[in-house]
């Protein structure tokens, strides 16, 4: 049995970090594992021009820690108003990497988001034309759709369409939770590709709701039935180039989500690594285990794959999993998997 794996430092393809404390208190745990991540840009003030983004990227670094080389790498908040030029040359400057949709009221501070989709058909344009990924929150927000529906109908209604009219946009599917999704972009191209988080490898929607409601299980798009998740594992632990780690870690006060109308998120950073690499023993598919966190991302955003390297190492004891991280106004809640996770990274 593989005790011990080496592969290339993991890139995070989909990580909220937030602003003020909060950044300062999360950031240390993705600088420790990851070299590079995409970072959503829905902060309460969206980060919506490059010059948005390059202030944030400021914050960003200014709370690194020292001992660390860690990359952001920025990404625009898509609004109906958004400006292509803006776009291209925050691009082609190397100060922002991709652009996020966010359907208008699909999730957490999305006010700000589209509505009408042919009117970023200009931006997706330019977008096609330079290369630049484009990053979607698959869901429709319709109130007569079913939430569970929710990412299997935005694929007829609008990926589909989308796909068609930018057949060389190079597209991102976040974090995908479906079969519905597994298939469509198994049944696409090379540039349709996707995210898949820690959680949705682990959990079904029963997490959530069984034996009462559970809101550290609760994000968008939520958990669905486990013949999802599944198809979720299969596509992950296959090495399939257009499939890659996003965490969509996405802390919230512990305070905000266990309440009344407790808020989507799910902070995962802290055992990301050590959760997948279980998944993927279990799955009997260690070897494939750097495609997913180390090379198949860094391929699609036509990067270099780190040249460092991470140690993973599998301990004889099941893992203690942190229960959460304190800051002044109050505490983050850590992911819980629910299952015995035996590799730790190393150092
Ligand atoms: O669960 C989620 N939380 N899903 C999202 O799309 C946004 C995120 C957040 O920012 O809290
Ligand atoms: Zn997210």
């Amino acid at each position: 049995m593989l005790t011990t794996l080496n592969i290339p430092m993991p890139d995070d393809w989909h990580l909220h970090l937030r602003s003020g404390e909060m950044l300062n208190k999360v950031l240390p745990y993705t600088c420790q594992h990851f070299a590079r991540a995409i970072i959503m840009p829905n902060l309460p003030s969206p980060v919506i021009t490059t010059a948005d983004a390059k202030k944030y990227r400021t914050e960003i670094l200014e709370n690194r820690p020292d001992n660390h080389d860690f990359t952001p790498l920025m990404t625009l908040y898509m609004t109906e108003n958004t400006d292509p030029e803006d776009v291209r040359s925050g691009f082609l400057k190397g100060e922002v990497t991709a652009v996020k949709l966010y359907p208008a009221g699909a999730t957490t501070n999305s006010d700000a988001g589209v509505k009408d989709l042919e009117k970023i058909y200009p931006v997706l344009e330019v977008m096609e034309q330079i290369g630049m990924p484009f990053l979607v929150h698959g869901e429709v927000v319709d109130k007569d759709v079913d939430i569970f529906d929710r990412e299997a109908v935005f694929i007829d209604t609008k990926l589909i369409p989308i796909r068609q009219r930018f057949p060389n946009l190079k597209i991102v599917f976040e974090h995908l939770t479906t079969k519905d999704g597994v298939d469509y972009v198994l049944s696409s191209h090379k540039n349709t590709t996707a995210t898949i988080t820690p959680h949705h490898l682990v959990i079904n929607r029963n997490a959530m709701l069984v034996g009462g409601i559970k809101p550290h299980y609760y994000c968008l798009p939520v958990a669905k039935r486990e013949l999802h998740r599944l198809a979720l594992v299969q596509a992950a632990t296959s090495g399939d180039p257009r499939f890659f780690l996003g965490t969509d870690s996405a802390p919230h006060l512990t305070t905000a989500k266990e309440s009344a109308c407790g808020c989507a998120g799910i902070f995962n950073v802290a055992n990301a690594i050590s959760v997948i690499a279980q998944v993927f023993e279990n799955e009997h598919a260690l070897p494939q285990l750097e495609k997913f966190l180390s090379l198949n991302g860094a391929g699609f955003y036509g990067l270099e794959v780190n040249k460092k390297q991470i140690e993973l190492e599998r301990s004889k004891q099941c893992l203690t999993i942190p229960k959460n991280i304190v800051l002044a106004e109050g505490e983050v809640t850590a992911f819980d998997p629910m299952m015995d996770v035996y590799w730790k990274v190393k150092g």
